[in-house]
């Protein structure tokens, strides 16, 4: 398996990963926000197949959309003097893996690999936190992937934003 960047002459073949919304994403949406500048979407592939797929783009944590617990600890994670109302993040966009391949923590080795890959590009623009506006169906697994709510409010009807702390990777 590997993990590409979508591009605009990329040959993107059928997806589904039971939701509609986030297959029409890759098939339709995906290289429009690549050639705007939104999101960058990569892509797992196994053996010419799209085995699972994500995208991501820029973002911050606020106070104003967090907790005041959640908040205090965030702030506490920063010295005197270097808190400030917001923090740079990155956003998990889109985080799919194919019907075919969930449940074989397919979806945890990528997550995992993108945590490395981000950890590693240290060179480019800062960031602290990853964020995602995670579906409540899939609260539990980023749970496990080391992610936390950030706010008690859902997002909208259908997620929670959550976050996971960069300083955790190893
Ligand atoms: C959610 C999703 C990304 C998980 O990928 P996956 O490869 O199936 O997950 P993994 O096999 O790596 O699972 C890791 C852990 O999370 C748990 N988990 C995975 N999906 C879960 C779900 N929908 N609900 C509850 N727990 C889940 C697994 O039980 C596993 O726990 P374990 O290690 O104790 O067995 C995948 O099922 C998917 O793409 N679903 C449809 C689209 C979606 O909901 N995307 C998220 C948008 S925010």
């Amino acid at each position: 398996m590997n993990v590409v960047p979508l591009t605009l002459d990329y040959e993107l073949t059928a997806f589904d990963c039971g939701d509609s919304d986030l297959n029409e994403f890759l098939l339709d949406d995906a290289k429009h926000f690549l050639e705007k500048r939104i999101a960058n979407t990569f892509i797992l592939e196994d053996n010419g197949r799209i085995a699972a797929y994500f995208c991501l783009l820029n973002d911050k944590v606020s106070r104003v959309e967090v907790t005041n617990s959640r908040w205090n600890k965030i702030k506490d994670s920063f010295p005197e003097g270097k808190r400030f109302r917001s923090y740079p993040a990155i956003k998990i966009g889109r985080f799919a893996v194919s019907k075919d391949y969930q449940g074989h923590n397919i979806g945890s080795m990528l997550m995992d690999l993108l945590k490395d890959r981000l950890n590693s590009q240290i060179s480019q623009s800062a960031f602290r936190f990853i964020t995602v506006d995670a579906y409540h169906s899939a609260i539990q697994f980023y749970q496990k992937n080391g992610f936390v709510e950030l706010s008690q409010k859902e997002e909208d009807e259908h997620t929670r934003l959550m976050f996971f702390d960069m300083m955790e990777v190893g």
